[in-house]
């Protein structure tokens, strides 16, 4: 027994230390009876989070049949209740993961200037909305008003929204933005930058925008499908025999998904699809073509991959199966950009893929790690010089990771992507 959140009991917390101190504290007094009647008791009403969420899953899937990977992927990460996303701080050295913007203050700084860059470039227009998809714990946005506080013409026309399921994540976000946590629609920051929250994109309002996407597409729900007999079929998850374990199933045939997504062209032996993605990726194509704006996405994965990169992580390691203890890992699937550029919407221009490494060293990173050892301490310069090696060699994050840019159709070709 780890550490217990019970949503069946009330949302009781209990975690070994606390429950140790007691337990000691009753058979130092000869109450060992009384000890091991409460601990059986704590077992029996409490459940771990991934128990809970298993149960949830065996009971849809006795009533409904096995269901999609995508839909198994969207209970795992932001189930109200017990997906990942919505109990865990998971990033850093203590979490499961690491992102660019957690690595160094440099990253974000670079893309703060890129996105004042575009906004000079088309004519510094009022009225601007920066929103950010999947924020994290808001480290990126906190390094980007960073920067635009340099510019204060560019604070004072930018207002932010973020889009996030998590309420987790957003008093992170709060609180790396300086926000005092509370349940109003908007908070403003302490310089001033007014910032909204929703749940889904197609809330925000409509207007010029540059949206802002790191590692977000990557969390989005797959489908998986295989080609058996020259037929697409998914793959679905469903029970083992003895219904303690989830796994893997063969769909009979074809499903509405794979009609839709995968035509004729398509022969890969193996697919992923990302409907959510298709979604997103129109709408904000559209709004961009209609109101003005720009996109910058930022993600691991190629163009048209034939094969599956679903996966999962814990404590930086894989994990060996994705559908034992759901909720406990994080969940990811390569972005196709490929894919992207084929559910745009409208017209506008698209850039890219390029390289993150190429991207950073365009940006002057290189430059900008000069400025921040002029006043670093020796520690400090170690951590600057090392996060700046982990952000651009190819073989970290440099060439795995990739920079795909949307401007209107009015507006010059962006900055790294001549
Ligand atoms: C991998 S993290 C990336 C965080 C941050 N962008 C970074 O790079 O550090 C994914 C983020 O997207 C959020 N998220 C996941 N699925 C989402 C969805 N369907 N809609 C909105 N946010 C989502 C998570 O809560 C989390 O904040």
């Amino acid at each position: 027994m780890n550490f217990i959140i019970c949503y069946t009991c009330h949302k009781k917390f209990f975690n070994n230390y606390r429950i140790n101190l007691f337990m000691n504290l009753l058979r130092g007094r000869n109450l060992n009876f009384l000890a091991d009647k409460i601990l059986l008791q704590i077992r029996l009403q409490c459940k771990s989070v991934h128990t809970c969420l298993f149960d949830h899953l065996k009971s849809q899937i006795k009533i409904v049949g096995p269901m999609t990977v995508a839909n198994y992927m969207k209970e795992a990460l932001t189930n109200p209740k017990w997906g990942y996303y919505m109990t865990n701080d998971v990033f850093g050295a203590k979490g499961d993961f690491t992102t660019s913007p957690e690595i160094s203050q440099m990253f974000g700084e670079l893309i703060g200037i890129w996105f004042v860059a575009q906004w000079i470039q088309i004519g510094k227009p009022c009225g601007v909305q920066l929103v950010e998809l999947g924020p994290g714990r808001g480290t990126l946005m906190a390094d980007i008003l960073r920067v635009m506080k340099q510019f204060p013409e560019t604070l004072s026309n930018f207002e932010v929204n973020f889009v996030e399921v998590s309420e987790k994540m957003i008093s992170l976000q709060k609180k790396n933005l300086g926000i005092p946590h509370g349940k109003k629609d908007f908070c403003i920051t302490p310089s001033g930058t007014k910032v909204s929250w929703f749940t889904h994109v197609q809330d925000v309002p409509k207007g010029l925008t540059f949206y802002l996407a790191h590692e977000f597409f990557d969390a989005l729900p797959v489908h998986l499908f295989k080609k058996v007999g020259g037929k697409y079929h998914e793959l679905l998850v469903g029970l083992n025999r003895s219904e303690n374990e989830l796994q893997l199933v063969t769909a009979p045939g074809p499903s509405p998904v794979a009609r839709t997504f995968l035509n004729s062209e398509t022969n890969a032996d193996e697919c992923e699809v990302c409907p959510e993605a298709a979604v997103v990726m129109s709408y904000i194509s559209e709004n961009i073509s209609t109101y003005g704006g720009c996109a910058m996405i930022i993600d691991y994965g190629e163009s048209d991959s034939q094969r599956f990169s679903l996966r999962g992580y814990k404590n930086h390691v894989l994990v060996d199966n994705i559908f034992k203890n759901p909720g406990s890992c994080d969940i990811t699937a390569n972005v196709d950009f490929g894919f992207l550029k084929r559910c745009i919407r409208g017209e506008v221009h698209h850039y890219g893929p390029i390289t993150q490494r190429s991207f950073l060293l365009q940006m002057g990173i290189q430059q900008r790690l000069k400025v921040l050892l002029n006043t670093a301490t020796s520690e400090q310069a170690r951590n600057l010089i090392s996060s700046l090696d982990y952000l651009i060699s190819p073989e970290k994050m440099g060439e795995k990771f990739k920079c795909f840019a949307l401007t209107n159709l009015s507006s010059p070709v962006p900055p790294c992507f001549t």
